[in-house]
């Protein structure tokens, strides 16, 4: 047996923590306020990732208003996700403002614990699959306010150019923050027994063409003509063999399988909702930002989403994203239709 493989214990494990700083540390004029962010971030993800794998346990799944065994009123998991990032975020004391799912309005950070970054987040992405035990998730778009005035939503309203970095967590088989600040992409799973991120995915990339297709066929009838076409393509192309189909309902774990099988995940606009689903701040837009870093491409089907100012912080956008070859198909589609 090698020297290497008769102990299967790393002692010189990346953790995220060591990434980020190693990072830090190539920037001389950096104040270490990020990675204390991004340490902050992972306090979170670590309580959620907790909360979520004993969440039938403790019957906190997405029913509201159940009691607990003392009879106190239990928070459904992704009230409980938001309240934990929301405390975690305030109490780094580098937070300004603060976009969640849950919340209709940005949070303004107390004056005395004011920093200078604004995240956005969707704190349990996936909410009809918790309560069947299907990967959930969480995402992440951290950016920073440009001036030192007060905070107000309209800081907010930043394209994706402009994010400093990205990331999710992903609540599957296994934990995992996949992040990104702007220079590739790495995947890091939590070690339950020692409570830490280690790098396991390093500099992940998508495949310049994929296999698999993704997207809510159920809405078919409400699709635009350049979506029909497209998956019409797919599933019955002129020659070669149909892509396979996969739609979990999560568009973490849709996206991440997206990113490591290649393909494509679609959320397109439909009659009904002419600008889809997913929300850009903090949806579309870093979930954009992960898969360019990864050299895939995200676009509405005109416009490419990073590329876009949000008008207001729950703003929508169809989503085309994943390898680059297959999101060009669709582009050409919405070129051919004049859409
Ligand atoms: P959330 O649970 O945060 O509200 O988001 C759910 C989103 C996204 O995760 C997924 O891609 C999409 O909703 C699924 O929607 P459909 O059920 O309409 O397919
Ligand atoms: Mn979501
Ligand atoms: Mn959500």
């Amino acid at each position: 047996m090698s020297e290497k493989g008769a102990n299967p214990i790393d002692t010189e494990p990346i953790t995220l923590t060591r990434f980020i700083l190693a990072e830090q540390k190539k920037h001389p004029s950096a104040t270490g306020d990020f990675s204390q962010l991004i340490n902050f971030i992972q306090t979170a993800v670590k309580a959620v990732s907790s909360a979520v794998r004993k969440a039938g346990i403790h019957k906190i799944f997405g029913m509201s208003g159940t009691e607990n065994v003392s009879g106190d009123d239990q928070k459904k998991l992704d009230v409980l996700a938001n309240d934990l990032f929301i405390n975690m975020l305030k109490s780094s004391f580098l937070t300004c403002l603060l976009v969640s799912e849950e919340n209709d309005h940005a949070i303004v950070v107390e004056p005395e614990k004011r920093g200078k970054y604004i995240v956005t987040f969707d704190p349990l992405d996936g909410s009809s699959n918790i309560d069947c035990l299907v990967s959930i998730g969480s995402i992440f778009a951290i950016y920073r306010k440009k001036d030192d005035g007060p905070a107000t939503e309209k800081d907010c309203l930043q394209s994706g150019r402009e994010l400093v970095g990205a990331g999710y967590a992903l609540y599957g088989s296994a934990t995992m923050i996949v992040l990104s600040i702007g220079n590739g992409v790495n995947g890091f799973m939590l070690d339950p027994s020692i409570g830490e991120f280690i790098l396991t995915e390093p500099d992940i990339k998508v495949k310049p063409r994929g296999k698999i297709y993704s997207i809510n066929e159920g809405y078919e009838q409400f699709w635009d003509k350049a979506t029909v076409e497209y998956v019409q393509s797919k599933k019955r192309p002129k020659t070669g063999k149909p892509y396979g189909a996969r739609y979990i309902g999560s568009m973490v774990a849709d996206v991440h399988r997206t990113l490591v099988y290649g393909g494509i995940f679609m959320y397109p606009a439909t009659s009904e909702a002419p600008k889809g689903k997913l929300r850009m701040l903090y949806e579309s837009i870093p979930m954009a930002f992960i898969v360019e870093q990864a050299g895939g491409l995200a676009v509405t089907g005109t416009q490419n989403i990073l590329d876009i100012v949000p008008q207001s912080i729950h703003e929508r956008c169809p989503v085309f994203m994943g390898s680059k070859e297959d999101v060009q198909d669709v582009i050409e589609l919405y070129k051919k239709h004049g859409l």
